[in-house]
């Protein structure tokens, strides 16, 4: 009998227990051949709704459908065997009520193979991830700037700037963490907010635009990657510019299509060598 076993993914408990800053990498995927670049190396692969902007195109991401969702998680998982994978659920296929989410994580859930869905909402969603976890249905809560919310705030905008703004990241914290979420994305709030969370909090932290005293931090791939054009979040960091290296590919392509250099002989099937 062979000793050699499959790899373990890593559990929602595995996640649960990261509480020391800089001990959980999470990154964003949508496709099979990112997550198989990016499992080696993250502990979180996030299926996000971001999707809806970064590859459709969209300018939020309140169009983006569960069947979409489901589609790029089921893609995602193919292509991962260690990290845990997390998908989002989508603008207006959860907040009608806590049974409209379980019909749409459980969908997510069982069509995808993912490991648990992430939602956007804190104290007004309590009900909801607790309903969830009651059910067998791991949940990352997502609170501060909700991009879901983009209509109600007013653009993407830094939460917890104002006294009611900061009561409010602090009670959306303790709400979703008393819920039973096993982690939670804190994204776009002032540093000093955002390390009272972590500290008060007894669940992973996963900071986007947040702080360095976050146990987890988040970016979407595509910024890390320079393929989400010039304009970058301020709070995202660029390490490579792999959309330099396909410009340039597509520019060698061109000319030699044009040239008459490709193909070659030996890219046709057949065909006499000169
Ligand atoms: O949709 C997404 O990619 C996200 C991350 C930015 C946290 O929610």
């Amino acid at each position: 009998m062979s000793s050699h076993r499959p790899q373990q993914r890593l559990s929602t408990l595995d996640i649960r227990q990261r509480h020391e800053p800089g001990s959980l990498v999470v990154l964003t995927a949508y496709s099979t051949p990112m997550a198989r670049l990016l499992d080696p190396h993250v502990d979180v692969l996030l299926v996000g709704d971001s999707l809806g902007m970064v590859l459709y195109g969209m300018p939020h991401t309140l169009a983006v459908s569960l069947d979409t969702m489901i589609a790029h998680g089921a893609a995602v998982v193919r292509g991962s065997q260690r990290a845990c994978v997390v998908v989002d659920l989508p603008f207006a296929s959860y907040q009608a009520s806590p049974q409209q989410a379980f019909l749409a994580a459980a969908r997510v859930l069982a069509e995808s193979g993912a490991q648990a869905v992430k939602l956007e909402g804190g104290a007004e969603m309590a009900e909801t991830i607790a309903f969830l976890i009651e059910r067998g249905i791991p949940v990352m809560a997502h609170i501060g700037l909700m991009p879901q919310k983009v209509n109600a705030l007013g653009g993407f905008k830094v939460q917890g700037k104002e006294e009611a703004g900061v009561a409010q990241v602090l009670r959306d914290a303790d709400a979703v963490a008393a819920a039973g979420a096993f982690s939670v994305v804190l994204e776009g709030v002032l540093e000093p907010v955002a390390r009272q969370v972590c500290e008060q909090l007894d669940i992973p932290v996963i900071g986007i635009g947040a702080s360095p005293a976050c146990a987890g931090q988040v970016l979407v791939t595509e910024d890390m990657l320079g393929l989400s054009g010039e304009q970058i979040p301020r709070f995202a960091q660029q390490y490579v510019r792999v959309d330099e290296l396909i410009g340039a590919a597509a520019e060698r392509f061109a000319s030699e299509v044009r040239e008459r250099r490709f193909p070659q002989a030996r890219h046709c099937f057949g065909m006499a060598k000169e």
